[in-house]
C-alpha cells in the first residue's frame, strides 16, 4: 500500500471504516470529530496529512444533515492541511432518492449535495450502489459507484441452492439490479408490477413470472420502513413460492422497520455494513449483515494504486 494513504472516519460508521483500514493494512488517521455545546461541529485532524492521498469514509445515514456536515468539514480541514487528493467515500448516499423534480417547485437535492461536496474541496467520490446511478453525472468529478452484488452473490451461493432460487424485483424500477444479480448467479428473474388501478383503490401486486416452489430472493438498493419488501414478500407467498429472502444494500430501516420485518414472513433479510447497525438491527431474529469492507478497502487500494476499479466487477 502506498506510504500516503490516510484513512479517516467521520461518526457515521466507525466499524466499516476499521474494516477497511484492517484490510488495507494501515492504522486509521488520528482525527476528532466532535461537537460543541451548540452541537456545531468540529474537526481537527492530529497527524500530517501534507501531500497525502486521503480517503474520508463517511455515510450520510441517519442523522444525515449531522453525517454530511461532518463530511463537508472534515474535506474542508484536509484541504486546509494541504492534503494532495481528499476521496469521500460515501458507502451509503443520502438524499439519493430525491434525483428530480417529481412535482412542480421541489428541490433535486441530490444534486445539492454533489455540489456541496465538491464545493467542500472533494477530488473524486467513491459510493455503492446508488439510488440511481445517473447521479454520478451529477458530479464533475470522478465518481466510482461499486456494486454490492458480488458480495452478496457470495453469500449467497454459500447458503442456498441456486437451482431453486428466482430474483425477484420489488418493483419495476428495480429491474436492472435485479436482472445483474440474476445472471451472476444463472437464476431466472421475477418482477413485482405494483398497480392502483383506480385513484382511492388499493394497490394491486401483479407478479410477473412464475414463483411457484421457489426460494424467492427480493433485491433491491434501499429497505428504508420495510413496507416495499414485505408487501412483496406476502404477494410473492400469495403466489406460491415456497420462501422469501431479501438481500438490500443499504439498511436504512427507519422508524419501525425493524419490528415490520421481525413481523413479517420474510424468511431473513440479508444488508451490508453500508450503515451502522443499530443494537434493534443487531439483535432482530431475521435481520443478518454481511461486509462490504474488504469490497471498499479494495477498491481504495486500486485508487491509491490508480489501477482499474471497474475490473473488480468482471
Ligand atoms: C425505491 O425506489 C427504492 O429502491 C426502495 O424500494 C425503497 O426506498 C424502499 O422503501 P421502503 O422500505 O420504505 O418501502
Amino acid at each position: 500500500m502506498p506510504e500516503a494513504i490516510k484513512i479517516l472516519s467521520g461518526n457515521s460508521n466507525r466499524a466499516l471504516t476499521e474494516s477497511i483500514a484492517a484490510y488495507l493494512g494501515v492504522p486509521l488517521t488520528k482525527c476528532q470529530v466532535r461537537r460543541f455545546a451548540d452541537m456545531e461541529i468540529f474537526v481537527e485532524i492530529l497527524e500530517n496529512v501534507r501531500g497525502k492521498d486521503t480517503f474520508i469514509v463517511q455515510s450520510t445515514s441517519f442523522p444525515t444533515n449531522d453525517h454530511l456536515m461532518e463530511l463537508l468539514i472534515m474535506t474542508d480541514a484536509l484541504r486546509r492541511s494541504s492534503a494532495k487528493r481528499i476521496t469521500a467515500v460515501v458507502p451509503y448516499f443520502g438524499y439519493a432518492r430525491q434525483d428530480r423534480r417529481a412535482s412542480g417547485r421541489t428541490p433535486i437535492s441530490a444534486k445539492l449535495v454533489a455540489n456541496l461536496l465538491t464545493q467542500a474541496g472533494v477530488d473524486r467520490v467513491l459510493t455503492v450502489d446508488l439510488h440511481a446511478g445517473q447521479i454520478q453525472g451529477f458530479f464533475d468529478i470522478p465518481t466510482d459507484n461499486l456494486f454490492g452484488a458480488p458480495v452478496m452473490v457470495r453469500d449467497i451461493k454459500d447458503r442456498m441452492d441456486t437451482k431453486n432460487v428466482m430474483i425477484v424485483s420489488p418493483d419495476v424500477g428495480g429491474v436492472v439490479r435485479a436482472r445483474a444479480l440474476a445472471k451472476r448467479i444463472d437464476a431466472p428473474l421475477a418482477i413485482v408490477d405494483k398497480r392502483r388501478e383506480r385513484a382511492g383503490e388499493s394497490e394491486v401486486m401483479n407478479i410477473i413470472g412464475d414463483v411457484t416452489g421457489r426460494t424467492c430472493i427480493l433485491v433491491d438498493d434501499i429497505v428504508d420502513s420495510g413496507g416495499t419488501l414485505c408487501n412483496a414478500a406476502d404477494a410473492l407467498l400469495a403466489k406460491g413460492a415456497k420462501e422469501v429472502y431479501a438481500y438490500i444494500t443499504h439498511g436504512v430501516l427507519s422508524g419501525g422497520a425493524v419490528a415490520r420485518i421481525a413481523a413479517s414472513k420474510l424468511k431473513q433479510l440479508v444488508i451490508t455494513d453500508s450503515i451502522q447497525a443499530t443494537e434493534a438491527v443487531r439483535v432482530a431474529p431475521n435481520i443478518r449483515t454481511i461486509s462490504i469492507g474488504p469490497l471498499l478497502g479494495e477498491a481504495i487500494a486500486r485508487t491509491a494504486k490508480e489501477e482499474s476499479v471497474s475490473s473488480l466487477f468482471d
